[in-house]
């Protein structure tokens, strides 16, 4: 691997995001030799911690990832702390002579990844500092990474990307969408290419319709405070599943180029037929979990920093379509729910009685086992495609292949540093996703839902199954 050289500034350098998913990935890059000699990390908070505490967390937090503690230890040494205060300009002069010593010291080419792994309403702050301060160099590059959620409706999510494009051009943001760091998520391309005879099957003409499933047996956990200004629509649909199904569904591209796949994903995202009020009822299905059928889980509105009334959901299920000559009457059914039997995120795609014209057996399903991890497969009819022996859908051809994946955040990290958009969203894809989930929100804003209304280890409400029913139609996954 060729090695790389940058400074990365992390805000949030001491949250759980860095800890839990940042340092591993960056030691993961050292040990490829991807980052070796040249690069530093500082980590910025508020907490004053001294260079040689920050160190030790980072070791901990690499300690279920290798054993081998000189390497960590060493690895260690190119990370630096900067006590910070969001709001502080004196600090951001700190932080930019630091980074200048630290670029010095490593001979790291000038090169600066901001990464904003705090609390959204600070993007936009920081944002303005490094300009206002001049945090920014010349003679390397300047690459600002964003973590979710990019703004709560399109209102936000455009003034946020006013106050950010002010400091960052559209070409140096990377907007992790950690779905698009996926494995197979980033397959699928590769499947669709390779495969003529699938790529022609997809699309009105020969699928009956295709299933995007993001269930989780977890409930919200310690972050009932973020979950109660977001709920399961703005978490989990406007962002995963719209990638997912730009993946599978936005037309071919001309090449693998990040120009070209935002290209055609744009356009998909651009013919979404955003729904109207009286729709929304019928089309989308929201749902609250309770305790379970021996009362011992939390139901949601028990849970820490949630409102005993709270109305946000915590399972959705909605029928979305395009308006494109692709897709133009196919149903595309989406559910994401937490505290349901199982993990498990999926794409099943569900072709016709038609695809036989094109020698695949009719009413054919193919399934893209995303999660849990270690069950990554591609399923045809339920059973294993390297089994199911047909010869529309052929890679890869070896089992190990998604085992030995590099993590999201590995994938993805390497993919900044080598300045490739494709895996991370566009500005134009997010406003067409926002207005599409907005519609939806507004409706359900302004009706009282009957929460709770399934129970922790269920499914999710019915309501989410007779909207498939209503078009012949039943969820692949069952449990
Ligand atoms: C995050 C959501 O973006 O994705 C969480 O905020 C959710 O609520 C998580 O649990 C799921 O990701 P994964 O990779 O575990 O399927």
């Amino acid at each position: 691997a060729t090695e790389k050289s940058a400074v990365f500034i992390i805000f949030g350098g001491s949250g759980d995001l860095a800890h839990r998913k940042l340092y591993p990935a960056l030691y993961r890059l050292y040990q490829a030799g991807m980052l070796k000699d040249h690069f530093a990390v500082i980590g910025t908070a508020r907490r004053p911690w001294s260079d040689e505490y920050f160190r030790e967390t980072v070791i901990t937090s690499l300690e279920d990832f290798d054993d081998d503690k000189e390497k960590m230890t060493a690895f260690a040494q190119h990370f630096f702390y900067q006590s910070h205060n969001v709001n502080d300009s004196e600090h951001y002069i700190a932080l930019k002579e630091l980074a200048a010593k630290l670029d010095d010291k490593f001979d790291a080419g000038h090169n600066r990844v901001y990464y904003m792994a705090i609390a959204p309403r600070f993007f936009g702050t920081v944002a303005e500092h490094i300009k206002s301060e001049g945090l920014k160099t010349d003679g390397g590059y300047n690459r600002l990474v964003i973590e979710k959620p990019f703004g709560r409706d399109l209102a936000s999510a455009t003034e946020l990307n006013d106050s950010l494009s002010r400091v960052f051009p559209e070409d140096e943001v990377y907007r992790i969408d950690h779905y698009l760091g996926k494995k197979m998520i980033q397959e699928i391309s590769n499947i669709r290419m390779k495969n003529p005879t699938f790529e022609e099957a997809l699309n009105s003409k020969y699928v009956s319709n295709i299933q995007v499933t993001l269930g989780e047996s977890l409930g919200v956990e310690d972050r009932g405070g973020y979950y109660e200004t977001s709920g399961a629509l703005r978490d989990m649909v406007q962002n995963h599943i719209m990638q997912i199904i730009g993946s599978i569904a936005m037309d071919k591209p001309e090449e693998l180029s990040a120009e070209a796949v935002h290209k055609v994903k744009t356009d998909l995202f651009a013919s979404l037929k955003v729904l109207q009020p009286e729709e929304v009822k019928t089309e989308f299905v929201r749902g609250q979990y309770d305790t379970d059928n021996l009362g011992d889980q939390k139901a949601y509105r028990d849970e820490d920093n949630v409102d005993e009334n709270s109305n946000i959901e915590t399972y959705v299920a909605g029928r979305i379509e395009f308006s494109d000559d692709r897709w133009n009457g196919t149903p595309f059914y989406v559910r994401s729910g937490k505290r349901m039997p199982a993990k498990s995120s999926r794409i099943d795609i569900v072709f016709n009685d038609k695809v036989k014209d094109l020698g695949i057996k009719p009413n054919t399903t193919v399934s893209f086992l995303i999660e849990p991890e270690d069950g990554h497969s591609i399923l045809i009819n339920g059973i294993d495609y390297l089994e199911a022996n047909q010869d529309f859908l052929k890679f890869p051809e070896d089992k190990t292949y998604f085992d030995n994946a590099r993590e999201a955040y590995e994938s993805l990290i390497i993919d900044i540093l080598a300045g490739d958009h494709v895996h991370f969203t566009l500005w134009d894809e997010l406003q067409s996703t926002w207005k599409y989930i907005d519609a939806v929100r507004e409706q359900w804003d302004v009706e009282e839902p009957d929460f709770p209304n399934y129970l922790s280890g269920t499914m999710g409400p019915e309501a989410a199954d007779t909207l498939l029913e209503r078009d012949g139609n039943s969820w692949v996954w069952d449990d």
